[in-house]
């Protein structure tokens, strides 16, 4: 199969490449590297990298029109600014309306898009299910979810997975990179007062797969979590542990104005429609990316928040 993956250079389309290559898949990956890496993409027979951005109308056509994807996986995102509203509309809006406009004209079988629960804002339920009101209130969350309801408009299979953190290879974001190299160097922490789902790639993998080749799939939004939430404290407690020191005391931080306090989806209509559930436990899920990071260390953490216990929003 042809896929298309914009954003593949990231922490999830790169996975998804070593995942796919080897399965005998053709994969174009565009990507213009601001938080993405090009040394994660091997030199590899079948996988073809254009490097850009995916708010280039021009790049768009010229890659949508040589390489003719079956399948777009969307999941290039701008967010390591929160004061950059400019690079989060392009990226976010513009980008969407791209690959919504390119898939169309090519033709394209179907567009799996990835979503940040973000888009349910501060939630009313826990845990959140699919139907909940949309009310974003960060510029990431905001220009997702503008990004996601264009691709729902296009006329064609548009499936929108709402996603759980992902944990796996490269993960550069959230608390176990930050906790797993600042206790390894003997630094302090704090914890936000939240409760997040963690999820392991290969339930990621497992869905994926599923998604490329089930039949009669209509467009639709799903949540793809374990529905459990647990708190960063926990967290912290596992890396300490993994880590075979006490855990030191740590400060107990109330979230910031652009964070939320509790954060975990509702699979359960996920679950039914595509038959699919997760099957790998938080501790083990947790404990697997600290040994990755034994082996291959942690690059560059990336983060969506403004300081914790900010009280003020920054203007663009
Ligand atoms: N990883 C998770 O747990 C998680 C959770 C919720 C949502 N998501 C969504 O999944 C997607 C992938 O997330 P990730 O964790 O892999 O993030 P990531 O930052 O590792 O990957 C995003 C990729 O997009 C690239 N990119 C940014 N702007 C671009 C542009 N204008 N043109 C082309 N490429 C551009 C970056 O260089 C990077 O390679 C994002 O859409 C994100 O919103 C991820």
């Amino acid at each position: 199969m042809r896929i298309l993956i914009t954003g593949g250079a990231g922490c999830l389309g790169s996975n998804l490449v070593e995942h796919w290559i080897p399965a005998g898949h053709e994969i174009l990956v565009i990507d213009n590297f601001t938080t993405g890496k090009r040394e994660v993409l091997p030199e590899i027979g079948g996988l073809y990298v254009k490097e850009g951005s995916v708010a280039d109308g021009k790049l768009m056509e010229e890659a949508f029109g040589s390489f003719e994807p079956e399948v777009v996986v969307h999941s290039a995102a701008s967010y390591k600014d929160p004061k950059n509203w400019i690079e989060d509309t392009a990226t976010n809006v513009m980008g969407a309306v791209l690959v919504a406009k390119e898939s169309i004209r090519k033709g394209v079988k179907r567009i799996i898009n990835f979503q940040t629960a973000l888009c349910y804002g501060h939630p009313q339920q826990i845990p959140v299910p699919v139907n909940h009101p949309l009310a974003p209130f960060t510029s990431y969350g905001i220009s997702k979810t503008a990004g996601e309801l264009y691709l729902l408009l296009a006329k064609l299979p548009v499936i929108s997975l709402r996603l759980a953190n992902i944990c796996g290879p490269r993960l550069a974001i959230g608390p176990i990179p930050t906790f797993y190299k600042r206790l390894k160097a003997e630094r302090d922490c704090f914890c936000s007062d939240t409760v997040r789902d963690f999820m392991d790639i290969s339930d990621f993998f497992t869905l994926m797969d599923e998604l490329l080749v089930i039949s009669d799939l209509p467009t639709g939004v799903f949540n793809v979590s374990t529905g459990e939430g647990h708190s960063i404290k926990e967290v912290y407690d596992i890396v300490a542990k993994f880590l075979g020191i006490k855990p030191p005391e740590v400060p107990i931080i109330s979230p910031g104005i652009d964070d939320v306090a509790v954060m975990v989806l509702d699979p359960t209509q996920t679950e039914r429609i595509l038959g699919w559930k997760t099957s790998v436990s938080f501790e083990e899920t947790i404990t697997r990316q600290l040994k990755w990071y034994e082996a291959h260390g942690v690059s560059d953490v990336f983060s969506h928040l403004m300081q914790p216990g900010k009280k003020e929003r920054d203007e663009c």
